[in-house]
């Protein structure tokens, strides 16, 4: 069954990824992976974030990536940034594209970068004055959307003000992370039901952690709702440095493979993506956690 509908995918698996690693990931690795998931068919590749080296020290090597990136024409390589000192410096690195992140909750918002959402909000006001002024687009990410490791369950009229407030400040797009993957179709549901009234659903991505083991029914659920953009990490690698416990997120193989199901388009070549995905646990020393990168690579062993 083919449709006419179509899927993006943001591949955040060098950045949300990579970040969480306990030992370090050389350049080269990153590199390289950044190269092969391109030739996988992704177009939008998270590469690195601009945010300070002593917080997550997996990223402190973002100018030198970016300074040796070879970019695809056609591909996008957008990077994380938290304030003005990381827009100037991911900016000097030739970036195009960076995404601006705040929490729906306070507490969330205190741990991963030192202050309140508001702070963190009035910050980002100069970081999009002077993208539209460089021509960079910026994406917002707001965290925490269904649940909070510190705060429990979180009121999805306070993740519609956040996404609402980013959407204003003149992010083309609001990615919504359940961080800690706490989320269900329902919450999921509710949550998309909430913040549509402030953002057009054609401005929001679907950013699920796998935590629950929920991260696949909560893209499926939210393309039902009529999300058309889904982050997705290789191998499902990653989580998050201030929410621990956390696991990475929804796996791009799972995506790819759900989307095919549903006779939807991703762009994304699944067999050359299932030998990244292999690529790159190997190199971590690990199985990719995707479930379907596991079955087509027993089969292939089978045969
Ligand atoms: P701070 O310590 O409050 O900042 O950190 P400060 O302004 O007081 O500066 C302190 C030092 O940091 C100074 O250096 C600054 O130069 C430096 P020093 O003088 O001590 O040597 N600094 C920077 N260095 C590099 N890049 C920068 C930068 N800014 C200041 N941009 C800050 C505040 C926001 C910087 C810090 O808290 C931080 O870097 N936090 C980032 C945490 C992070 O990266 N978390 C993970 C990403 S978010 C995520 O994973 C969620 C997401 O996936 C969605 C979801 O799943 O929910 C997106
Ligand atoms: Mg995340």
């Amino acid at each position: 069954m083919h449709t006419n509908e179509t899927v993006r995918i943001v591949e955040v698996g060098p950045r949300d990824g990579l970040q969480n690693e306990q030992h370090r990931v050389d350049t080269a690795i990153k590199l390289e992976l950044i190269e092969r998931l391109g030739n996988a068919g992704l177009t939008c590749i998270e590469a690195t974030s601009f945010v300070s080296p002593k917080w997550v020290p997996q990223m402190a090597d973002h100018a030198e990536l970016m300074l040796r990136l070879k970019r695809k024409s056609g591909t996008r390589y957008p990077v994380l940034v938290p304030n003005m000192e990381g827009f100037d410096a991911a900016l000097a690195c030739g970036a195009k594209e960076v995404s601006v992140f705040a929490a729906a909750s306070e507490t969330f918002s205190q741990r991963n970068t030192n202050c309140s959402t508001t702070e963190s909000l009035r910050r980002f006001g100069p970081v999009l004055d002077a993208a539209m002024r460089e021509g960079v687009r910026v994406r917002g990410y707001v965290s925490c959307v269904v649940g909070c490791p510190y705060e429990g369950a979180i009121d999805p009229l306070r993740v519609s003000e956040v996404a609402g407030e980013l959407f204003a400040l003149g992010c083309y797009e609001v990615s919504l992370g359940d961080t800690i993957g706490v989320g269900t179709p329902d919450s999921v549901a509710r949550m998309l039901e909430a913040v549509s009234r402030r953002v057009p659903v054609a401005h929001l991505a679907g950013h699920y952690h796998d935590t629950y083991g929920m991260a696949i029914a909560n893209v499926h659920a939210s393309y039902a709702f009529g999300v058309r953009v889904f982050d997705a990490s290789i191998a499902g690698l990653g989580g998050c440095p201030y929410a621990t416990g956390a696991s990475g997120n929804v796996a791009t193989e799972d995506v790819v493979y759900l989307m095919q199901g549903l006779g939807v388009s991703t762009g994304v070549d699944l067999d050359r993506l299932v030998e990244t995905s292999d690529w790159i646990s190997g190199v971590l020393g690990r199985k990719p956690a995707s479930k379907v990168a596991r079955a087509v690579l027993a089969k292939r062993t089978s045969h």
